[in-house]
């Protein structure tokens, strides 16, 4: 089966078919620019910039950067804050005339790791983090979602964690992989002391640089770099189209 990836981050906005018994795109993926101001409507109408370069009809799953419930969107860290309250899978499902569903970025990537990745099969409690503009969490317990984790905003020494340990932290602020790695570090000791995971999968941007930091980072807990790189966005918003898609993850 088919299903259309749409993954909405805070730079941009990217979407491919995915094969879902694969997790693999089924032809190149599409990106545009999101807007400035990202507005809700302005979301949506790139968002139909991005399915005009196919010919797409069936279901469409779609990742987007904050706590989502049915559909709706609860906060918003790294976009506008217009978008509070706004019922994104009614107004696509409107405007696309097929059905679409609508997760948190980080939930969606961690379901493609789990299903395709590098927590394929494992059990126990598997915690995903994104780490790219803001850190973003999808916690699994034997393979399925705890939905909504926003771990990315816990504080630390008095601040909101994405501020200081995501990868838009380390740009703004033109750290050294070594003295970012050691506010990861500290990041990352902080959640194993809350949740004690037994793995923890680095998924976003830096997941295809992890040898320039994980060997500055030490962790009573297995961290290993996501498998699926930018891909696991916009496949596991595809997978999450499937009513089934979080309790089969374990073989
Ligand atoms: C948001 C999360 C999101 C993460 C990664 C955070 O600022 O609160 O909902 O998953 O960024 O995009």
């Amino acid at each position: 089966m088919n299903v259309f990836g749409l993954d909405i981050g805070g730079s941009g906005i990217k979407g491919a078919p995915v094969d879902i018994e694969t997790g693999r795109l089924l032809s190149e993926r599409v990106r545009v620019g999101t807007p400035q101001p990202a507005t809700p409507e302005a979301i949506v109408e790139s968002v139909l910039e991005v399915l005009s370069h196919f010919d797409w009809e069936g279901p469409v799953g779609c990742g987007f950067p904050a706590v989502i419930k049915d559909g709706v969107i609860q906060t918003a860290a790294n976009v506008d804050g217009s978008n509070i309250g706004f019922d994104l899978r009614k107004t696509l499902q409107k405007r696309l005339e097929n059905p679409v569903s609508v997760i948190n970025d980080a939930d969606a990537a961690g379901l493609a790791e789990m299903r395709w990745g590098a927590g394929r099969g494992v059990r126990g409690v598997v915690l995903m983090l994104t780490i790219g503009t803001g850190i973003g969490s999808a916690l699994f317990v034997d393979g399925v979602l705890v939905p909504n984790t926003e771990l990315g905003h816990i504080e630390i020494d008095g601040h909101d964690a994405e501020t200081r340990a995501s990868d838009g932290a380390r740009k703004r602020q033109d750290l050294s992989w070594k003295k970012w790695a050691r506010r990861l570090e500290t990041y990352l000791n902080r959640v194993e002391d809350l949740l004690w995971p037994d793995l923890i999968i680095v998924g976003g941007g830096v997941s295809k640089k992890s040898e320039k930091f994980l060997p500055h980072i030490s962790t009573r807990t297995e961290v290993v770099p996501a498998k699926m790189h930018n891909q696991a966005g916009i496949a596991g918003a595809a997978l999450a189209a499937l009513p089934e898609a979080s309790p089969q993850l374990i073989d």
